[in-house]
């Protein structure tokens, strides 16, 4: 699996600038934590992408409690999605010493300066759920098997288009095809997003190859199917738009691969607004989905959403608190994954956590009786 998890985003990887040891900690660095400090004393910097999407808030909450509890200092801040704003959210975190930073990028590539800087100051840097590219001053990474995201993504299409059966083994009564489908990616920018597709379409690969499926719109280059920022707009339109130009005189579509759940919900909407559906036993086509967000878990319960992925964020925010805690007490936090993740000029030594599929049969089970969400809270679509 080596080298295949990081996407070059413009830069030419080699594999010459592998060290595992480096560590912002050291180097030129003059400062960095005091491992004799009080925890009081220590101040962490989180810098989260947007509140747009609920997941971010649960990791920039749950962090933040987490580090408190532990009697740290925390400085959080969200930049709305614009770089710029979260360029500057690091430079002043540098230059007020904060201790260790966490960072959950919006564009992974546009830090380099923060991170050489950060170094600089001997303060350690922590990758947040997306990878750091193209520098060599980050020094962990804590995240979900993103591969493994995609490949359930598709792995769940397959099922609810009927092509595998529950136990994911290729189903007896299978439709013969083709089948239509379309797809969509994330944001470009975020290395997950490549991720994602890889997984999903390693796996779709062989359905197209032998034509159980079709992608009528012809759209499967990655960049044809990406959404910029993971917006929802901006994937509702996509998806009008292939119906308008494709999907006329009643052609049908059978499913449609959504990478993440409030880009799956807009082209829920698009799919409802064309008159399928509006349930999936009604005809809506098949729509996968990830992070579990209340509305979507909802939709799933009420048989509209197909599936979604469920990435248990208070057990990220956990291991970055873990990992946070190693660099202020003067060590090296615990890898469990020290090949994959290849930023283009290290392998950042990783923590990485599994996933897990959620569909209508199995939601009571994984967020219900697993106590991240009440009966409540899924039937009325909202956290309280
Ligand atoms: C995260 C997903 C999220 C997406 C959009 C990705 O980097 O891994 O959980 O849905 O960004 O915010």
């Amino acid at each position: 699996m080596h080298n295949r998890r990081m996407f070059l985003l413009g830069a030419a990887g080699t594999a010459a600038a592998v060290t595992l040891a480096a560590c912002g900690g050291e180097g030129a660095g003059s400062g960095g934590p005091d491992p004799d400090a009080e925890p009081s004393d220590l101040t962490v910097g989180v810098v989260m992408p947007t509140q747009t999407y609920e997941r971010w808030v649960s990791d920039g909450n749950n962090i933040k409690e987490g580090l408190e509890e532990k009697g740290y200092t925390v400085d959080m801040q969200y930049a709305d999605d614009d770089i710029p704003t979260q360029q500057q959210q690091l430079d002043q975190m540098i230059t007020q010493e904060v201790d260790v930073l966490i960072i959950a990028s919006i564009d992974g590539s546009a830090l380099s300066a923060q991170l050489d800087a950060a170094a600089a100051a001997g303060i350690p840097t922590i990758a947040y759920d997306r990878l750091l590219t193209d520098s060599e001053n980050v020094d962990f990474y804590v995240t979900f098997d993103n591969y493994e995201v995609g490949v359930n993504q598709a792995n769940s299409l397959l099922y609810g288009l009927g092509l595998l059966d529950e136990n994911f083994e290729p189903a007896d009564d299978a439709p013969e095809g083709p089948l239509s489908i379309e797809l969509f990616a994330g944001s470009l920018d975020d290395n997950n997003a490549h991720l994602f597709w890889e997984g999903a379409i390693d796996t779709l690969q062989p359905y197209l190859d032998d034509g159980t499926l079709e992608v009528p719109s012809g759209q499967m280059d990655i960049d044809q199917a990406a959404t910029q920022r993971w917006e929802q707009e901006t994937a509702q339109t996509r998806m009008e738009n292939l119906l308008t130009t494709h999907y006329t005189g009643g052609k049908e579509l059978h499913g449609v691969l959504a990478p993440a759940d409030p880009l799956s919900r807009g082209i829920i909407n698009a799919l409802q607004n064309d008159g399928r559906g509006p349930s999936i036993e009604e005809g809506l086509p098949v729509v996968t989905g990830q992070d579990s967000e209340i509305a979507s878990i909802k939709l799933i319960a009420d048989g509209i959403q197909h599936s979604t992925i469920f990435k248990d964020t208070r057990d990220l925010a956990e291991q970055a608190i873990v990992a946070a805690e190693s660099f202020l007490e003067g060590g090296e936090p615990e890898a469990n994954d020290t090949e994959t993740y290849d930023n283009g000029m290290k392998v950042v030594p990783s923590y990485l956590l599994e996933v897990q599929m959620v569909l209508e049969e199995n939601y009571e089970e994984i967020m219900i009786d697993s106590g991240y969400y009440t009966e409540e809270e899924v039937e009325s679509g909202q956290t309280e």
